[in-house]
C-alpha cells in the first residue's frame, strides 16, 4: 500500500514535469497556432483561404524572408497592412514567441 502510494506520487510528478516541459516549448507555438496560423498558414506559406483573401505573402517571398526577427516582432506588435496590431491583445512574450515561430519558417 505504502509502496503503491509512493509509485503513484512519482508517476504524478513525472506527468506534471512532462506537462511543464511541453508548456516551456512554447507559448510561441501555442500563440502562433491560435492567433496567426489562420492568416499565415501552419508553416507560414499563406496557403489558407484567409491568407488568399488578404493577400498575405508566404515566408518564401523575398520581402518577408529578408526580415529580421526584430522587424517581425515590430510588425506583430503594430500590425502591417490588413493585419491587426497585437500589442493590445497579446503579451510581450506571446508576441516575441509567435514572431519567432513565424521567423523560423524562413528557410
Ligand atoms: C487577420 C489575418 C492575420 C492574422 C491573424 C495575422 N496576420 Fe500577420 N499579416 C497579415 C497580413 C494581411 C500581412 C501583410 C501582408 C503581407 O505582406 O504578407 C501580415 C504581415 C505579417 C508580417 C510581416 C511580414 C509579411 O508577411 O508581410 C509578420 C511578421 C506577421 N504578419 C506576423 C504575424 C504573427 C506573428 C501573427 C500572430 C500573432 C499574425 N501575423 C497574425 C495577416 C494576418
Amino acid at each position: 500500500m505504502t509502496k503503491y502510494a509512493r509509485t503513484s506520487t512519482v508517476l504524478a510528478a513525472v506527468v506534471l514535469l512532462a506537462g511543464a516541459t511541453c508548456f516551456a516549448q512554447g507559448p510561441g507555438e501555442a500563440t502562433y497556432k491560435a492567433k496567426c496560423q489562420n492568416c499565415h498558414g501552419a508553416a507560414g506559406l499563406a496557403e489558407t483561404g484567409m491568407a488568399k483573401a488578404l493577400k498575405v505573402k508566404p515566408v518564401t517571398d523575398p520581402a518577408v524572408s529578408k526580415m529580421t526577427l526584430a522587424e517581425m516582432i515590430e510588425a506583430t506588435k503594430n500590425g502591417v497592412g490588413k493585419m491587426p496590431a497585437f500589442k493590445a491583445s497579446l503579451s510581450e512574450a506571446e508576441i516575441k514567441g509567435s514572431a519567432e515561430v513565424f521567423h523560423s519558417f524562413i528557410k
